[in-house]
């Protein structure tokens, strides 16, 4: 039965390898390229179907991404209700510096169409006690959310990538929002943490935050709860795609424990492990990978 419904995006990355982000009016020689995998949709319906928790991802292709489909279908993703339709799949050019450090270009493609029919259709097999997922790389998010609470479902929102339209939205019926510091900035006008935090509660006291600082951790906030995790030390070679990692397995650990500390340190390790390996989804590593690596880091 799923217990995640993820409205989201679906993208071919092509990731060049670069010395430095490109600068204007610069041609720069990449030293690798490669096509992968992702969108944070994508990315994110993997990530919680690793970690062990039914995932319906709901959205849209090109013909030219039915390799997505079958990706995201060999990982244990639900796609009853992805369309192939005949827009291009959405694309991302992605440079990596040496740091591991990434910057993005979308192009949203398919993911841009309206898809009410689609988010209906996977919510009238809801019944209630599911978690409507949606990141902000597809159009139709408003629906999707108001389709999800008259279901009486819970709503998680990751607020990215952050822009103007993620801030329109009616975020007062938001139950998790998973945010970076730059997206908490954004949506708070606050910098530091605690400000963020005490900000996002005060204007939207039913909800809970995940606000993930990088090196220093994540920061779990709820009117019951204030939770810390610290960040897993590794060797970084490639972040992307981090964020959607610890999203996927934060909310799949809370569906299927209920245990907030634990989802923190789980997606902690997870998402430590992500970026040791290049590429978005593929670098999503399997539940037994966690455990391993939390046997070791967290015994
Ligand atoms: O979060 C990483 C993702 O952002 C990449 O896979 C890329 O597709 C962009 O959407």
């Amino acid at each position: 039965m799923t217990k995640i419904i993820n409205y989201g995006s679906c993208c071919i990355d092509h990731v060049f390898q670069i010395p430095h982000f490109v600068r204007a009016g610069e041609t720069l020689s990449s030293t690798g390229y490669a096509i992968f995998p992702g969108g944070k949709g994508l990315n994110q319906s993997i990530a919680i179907a690793e970690a062990g928790c039914a995932v319906t991802h709901v959205g849209a292709i090109g013909e030219d991404g039915r390799w997505l489909a079958e990706l995201m279908t060999t990982r244990g993703v639900n796609i009853t209700h992805l369309s192939v339709t005949n827009t291009p799949t959405g694309q991302a050019i992605l440079q990596i510096d040496p740091s591991g450090e990434n910057a993005i270009i979308i192009s949203g493609g398919a993911n841009l169409a309206v898809h009410g029919h689609l988010i209906e259709a996977a919510l009238n097999e809801a019944t209630g006690d599911e978690i409507l997922l949606i990141q902000n790389e597809t159009s139709g998010n408003e629906i999707a959310i108001r389709q999800a609470k008259a279901k009486g479902l819970q709503v998680a929102f990751n607020m990215a990538p952050m822009n103007e339209n993620a801030l329109a939205l009616p975020l007062a019926l938001i139950d998790y929002f998973i945010i970076n510091e730059t997206e908490g900035e954004a949506l708070t006008g606050k910098t530091d943490p605690t400000e963020i935090c005490d900000a996002v509660l005060e204007q939207y006291p039913q909800s809970a935050v995940v606000l993930t600082l990088g090196q220093a951790g994540v920061v779990f906030r709820s009117a019951e709860s204030n939770l810390t995790q610290a960040a897993y030390s590794v060797d970084t070679i490639d972040t992307t795609g981090a964020g959607d990692t610890f999203t996927g397995y934060f909310l799949a650990t809370i569906m299927k424990t209920k245990r907030v500390e634990l989802a923190l340190q789980t997606a902690a390790a997870a998402a430590a492990l992500s970026v040791t390996r290049p590429g978005a989804a593929t670098s999503i590593p399997t539940r037994q990978e966690v455990h391993q690596f939390l046997s070791v880091h967290a015994p």
